[in-house]
């Protein structure tokens, strides 16, 4: 598939979801016109992968930057670069984490579907995401699409939804999978709302805003909240809406959390894994979808 002679590269579909992009370099100066195409593209697809372009961590960010100003998140090293985190199982002295780790306790509930930062009143918009150390097996990331999701919905399904809002909470996500949470510098993680159905800011395309960090619905009992929470979850990431990605050495994943989940598969603990993730700061909270 090709985007159309308008773009500077090539577009290939990666299957029901996302698509790799050729003949564009990211380790050198994209013109303005180029990334111009490259975050039309994103907002479009959703997902785009380039393969075989290690990147400098300065380069990665400076890329972030291009999309909007980058998140300050600290994840467990309070001494890290804040607008990078770096998502290893390998610690300071070259040793594989174990799961009782707690840097790996912290990243676990990444094994959940979410969108980044949906803990903030205003969640991040694009992520920017690298690997440098891939393992030869297990640890892929897993996308499915938001907006796809929305046009499966039946009639009664979407008017039900319409003004509802999801209660994302990481302290319940943590406590989900065993652990308290802690040692998260710079999250303010009180649990708030976010509308499930959202209109994208840019294209104006309705999603749903479902998530594994959302243990809630507000005005829904517990059962009812998890029963519709579930249903939607499976209407997300049903086979064919979603794309599993097995990590290479060099590959650079970007992608809109406006309007789309991910998850990562489980650490095998026999094998290294070390990705770099840039977050871009959202430029306002989710818009609610309502019909005309
Ligand atoms: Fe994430």
């Amino acid at each position: 598939m090709n985007a159309g002679s308008e773009h500077p590269f090539r577009t290939r579909s990666l299957g029901p979801i996302g698509v790799e992009i050729e003949g564009l370099d990211l380790r050198q100066a994209i013109s303005d016109s180029a990334f111009a195409a490259l975050r039309a593209t994103v907002v479009e697809e959703g997902l785009v992968l380039f393969r075989d372009q290690s990147l400098e961590p300065e380069t990665q960010i400076a890329l972030g930057k291009r999309f909007g100003p980058i998140e300050q998140l600290v994840v467990g090293d309070e001494d890290a670069e804040p607008s990078m985190v770096k998502i290893s199982n390998v610690d300071a002295e070259g040793r594989v984490r174990q799961d009782e780790d707690h840097f790996m306790k912290l990243i676990a509930i990444n094994e959940g579907w979410h969108t980044d930062s949906s803990f903030r009143e205003i969640p991040s918009s694009f992520s920017v995401f690298t690997c440098v150390v891939a393992p030869e097996e297990g640890g892929d990331t897993m996308w499915a699409h938001l907006q796809r999701a929305f046009d499966r919905l039946d009639d009664g399904t979407r008017s039900r939804l319409v003004g509802r809002a999801g209660v994302h909470d990481y302290a319940a996500a943590y406590r989900a999978r065993g652990n308290e949470r802690g040692g998260i510098v710079g999250f303010d993680s009180d649990p708030l709302s976010h509308p499930l159905l959202r209109e994208h800011p840019e294209s104006g395309r309705p999603g749903l805003y479902v998530s594994e960090h959302m243990p809630e619905i507000e005005g829904l009992s517990a059962e009812e909240g998890e029963a519709v929470r579930s249903k939607l979850l499976d209407l997300v990431t049903a086979d064919d809406n979603t794309y599993r990605h097995h990590w290479a050495e060099g590959d650079v994943a970007i992608w809109d959390n406006r309007m789309m989940l991910h998850r990562a598969q489980g650490f095998d603990q026999r094998y290294a894994r070390v990705m770099h993730h840039v977050r871009v700061a959202g430029s306002e909270a989710p818009i609610s979808w309502t019909p005309n």
